[in-house]
């Protein structure tokens, strides 16, 4: 991944950071996974290199795919930090192996579901935002197809939302995932099944990325997708008629989290990031970057855009369950074998 560009906010912010002091000396380099969008990750990558002179080198990937490189390069890692994507994959990291066991000081600044996150990974892992999973959709196109606005997950099967839908795959995806997890705890496994092979026929494509489906929704390239609903604000600021909603019956959420890589080449700057990256100061990038998940630490300031939890209905998701090893790759081949391979 090329160096990217910084933006202006985040040069902003690098500005309330940056001491010339840190600026002058040579403190190592830093490699990161990043698996939230590029704006939040160009944003920490600037502003932890200004406040620190630690060069962060950075890659974008899915969490899925981030999972992936992670056990390709087990033998010789050349990462460092995993910062971001959905929480399961990153469970089973630390369930592998992959990650180290880290007791950050910030850890008690956490919501306790960051904090459970920790916990149940016996600290290889840890949460750093939610956000509940739903539906996005055109706000213009559905009018002008006279398409009713999906309320259930029921709605998505109606005939009438042929071709019109898109979510991701859930082997590269973990928003996709966390919509299998969710759907098997909600209605069973078999119906589960039986209800994705039924949605396949509505489906247009399932993209790599989680937020390829709300970015083409907004865009008018397709009518609706599943995606997290903290997606949509984003896409909204930038002018496209987008609006989201959570299903009715009930939805799951995500744990976004962050994981230090065992054999990491550069430790200590590792866990300095680590332990930055909990801080509330850190958090509110987020916001700042235009990105709306709600923040793992306490203190940090919870922006208007970021969606009400108490107004949706949660399933009790089994974070420990649907971010085991086994579990995650069952479902997977599963959906990859009923689902994937029909016909549409
Ligand atoms: O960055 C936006 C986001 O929705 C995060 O909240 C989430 O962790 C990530 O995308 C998941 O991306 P993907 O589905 O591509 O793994």
């Amino acid at each position: 991944m090329p160096h990217p560009i910084p933006c202006a906010a985040a040069l902003a912010v690098a500005a309330l950071f940056a001491t010339p002091a840190v600026q002058a000396q040579d403190a190592g380099q830093l490699n990161v996974i990043c698996s939230v969008q590029a704006e939040w990750c160009n944003m920490i990558q600037t502003v932890f290199t200004k406040t620190t002179g630690v060069k962060v080198n950075m890659s974008l990937k899915g969490s899925g795919e981030a999972l992936a490189q992670l056990i390709a390069e087990r033998a010789n890692p050349k990462t460092d930090v995993w910062f971001g994507g959905t929480g399961d994959p990153h469970l089973q990291a630390a369930e592998q192996g992959l990650s180290l066991d880290y007791k950050s000081p910030s850890l008690p600044q956490l919501h306790a579901w960051a904090q459970q996150q920790a916990e149940q990974s016996k600290f290889r892992t840890v949460g750093i935002y939610s956000g509940p999973l739903g539906f996005g959709y055109n706000t213009e196109l559905i009018a002008k197809k006279k398409l009713p606005i999906p309320k259930t997950w029921a709605d998505l099967l109606n005939p009438a939302f042929k071709g019109e839908i898109q979510v991701a795959n859930p082997a590269s995806s973990g928003t996709a995932y966390t919509m299998v997890a969710t759907l098997v705890q909600l209605m069973g496994e078999e119906k589960a099944f039986e209800y994705m092979k039924a949605l396949h026929r509505n489906i247009s494509q399932y993209t790599r990325s989680g937020t390829g489906p709300i970015k083409a929704a907004a865009r008018g390239e397709t009518t609706v997708s599943i995606s997290f609903v903290h997606d949509g604000p984003g896409e909204a600021m930038q002018g496209f008629p987008i609006a989201t909603i959570t299903p009715a019956d009930g939805t799951g959420a995500e744990i976004g989290s962050m994981s230090l890589i065992d054999g990491a080449r550069n430790l200590a700057n590792a866990k300095r990031f680590y332990d930055w990256a909990l801080t509330a100061g850190a958090q509110e990038m987020g916001a700042a970057a235009k990105q709306f998940q709600l923040p793992s630490n306490k203190a940090a300031k919870v922006d208007p855009r970021v969606p009400d939890f108490k107004k949706i209905k949660f399933i009790p998701y089994d974070y420990a369950k649907y971010g085991s090893s086994t579990e995650r790759k069952r479902l997977i081949a599963r959906w990859e074998k009923d689902v994937n391979s029909l016909p549409r």
